[in-house]
């Protein structure tokens, strides 16, 4: 489920290496539920949330100064879809998560999986052309 095939690549290497983080953050959460049992998981979780949080930090920032050194025109509603995630893992609220792992761990595994197909698989292949010409050119 969560591992890197080349379907996936946006043709930009960077990107897809970062992409690929995010795929093995992914196969940890999943890692994490399918051992769950009913062990204290709270430090694996929040560091797990660290890691994504980490990688908007990172990877978001990439991508949006791609586009607007590239003046890519859908550049807006891209960098809102990145917000959203970014709103999510603020939202979170880690005592809640505390008293319910398991419930906390699969809402996690349901977030970063419907980010990679909904996000990576679809608004990110959006830029894909655009981009490779754009960088080409210059
Ligand atoms: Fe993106």
């Amino acid at each position: 489920m969560f591992d890197w095939k080349n379907d996936f690549s946006v043709g930009i290497e960077e990107i897809d290496e970062q992409h690929k983080r995010l795929f093995a953050i992914g196969k940890q959460i999943y890692e994490l539920l399918n051992t769950y049992n009913g062990q204290d998981s709270f430090n694996s979780i929040s560091s797990l949330i660290g890691e994504m949080s980490n990688y908007t930090a990172y990877h978001f920032q990439t991508e949006e100064e791609l586009f607007e050194k590239y003046n890519y025109p859908e550049a807006q509603k891209h960098i809102a879809e990145h917000q959203e995630f970014i709103d999510y893992l603020q939202s979170l609220d880690l005592s809640q998560i505390d008293s319910n792992q398991k419930d906390a761990i699969m809402d996690l595994l349901k977030f970063i999986s419907r980010w990679i197909f909904r996000h990576i698989n679809s608004t990110d292949f959006r830029y894909s052309d655009f981009l490779i010409k754009a960088i080409k050119q210059n």
